[in-house]
């Protein structure tokens, strides 16, 4: 596995051409693709659905193998959603535990039905919410912007904030030998992203750092040169 992910995110992509952009994009680099599911009443938008995950599944493709499609559900409830989005062959499912009645039964639902399961995290809400479900989770979703749209910046105390939850899942991983992978999303850039993979990320989502550019390998070369400059091992 890579030591540093890019996975971006479908919310800034040209939708009237999204099997192509998806494609686009991952050969032009990218790891995942990020897939952000907004119902309009957990968060103030309205995108996309299990049909349209389903419809791009057979495009998600990065040298003839399915590349991971990483969905982010914004949404409340979250459970018939996880179900819905597990069939439709989304690879990891992240929810808020703001939007769910019962966190480790909502990440249970996720691991049982063949997906490997995140918790996403808002700015304001805190880690502890991490305390007692570390064994159900594969991955920590760092919100650096509040959820519901792309092209926000990044809010700088995510930094101290991706540090703590860095030593927190290494000193999990030191005790259980497992890994959870740390992603961050919202305002990720080119020129911040060297600083926030310092302070622990591995995995990148960006969304309008990339779709609307003119060249998507530029982009990509140009985020992993970035990384490339970070002394960091993941
Ligand atoms: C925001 C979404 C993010 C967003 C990232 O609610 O969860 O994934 O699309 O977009 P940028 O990179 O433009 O901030
Ligand atoms: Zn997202």
């Amino acid at each position: 596995m890579p030591a540093f992910r890019l996975a971006p995110s479908i919310l800034s992509a040209d939708f009237s051409r999204l099997g192509e952009e998806v494609n686009h994009v991952l050969t032009a680099g990218a790891d995942w693709i990020h897939f952000d599911v907004m119902d309009n009443h957990y968060v103030p938008n309205l995108t996309v659905g299990p049909l349209v995950c389903q419809a791009l599944r057979p495009h998600a493709n990065k040298n003839g193998q399915p590349a991971p499609i990483d969905v982010h559900l914004m949404v409340k409830p979250v459970d018939a959603l996880i179900l819905a989005f597990a069939k439709a062959g989304a690879d990891f499912i992240s929810f808020h535990p703001e939007a769910s009645e019962h966190i480790d039964r909502s990440l249970g639902l996720i691991r049982e039905h063949g997906a490997l399961a995140g918790l996403a995290l808002n700015p304001a809400t805190p880690l502890t919410v991490l305390e007692h479900v570390l064994d159900r989770l594969d991955l920590v979703l760092l919100m650096s912007v509040n959820p519901g749209f792309g092209g926000q910046s990044f809010i700088p105390h995510t930094l101290t904030k991706l540090r703590q939850t860095r030593a927190l899942l290494d000193a999990y991983t030191e005790k259980t030998g497992r890994k959870i992978l740390l992603e961050i999303d919202g305002g990720v850039k080119i020129d911040n992203i060297a600083e926030i993979a310092t302070a622990g990320a591995d995995t990148f989502v960006f969304g309008s750092a990339i779709f609307g550019q003119p060249n998507y390998a530029d982009v990509i070369r140009d985020m992993r040169a970035q990384l490339a400059t970070t002394s960091v091992v993941r």
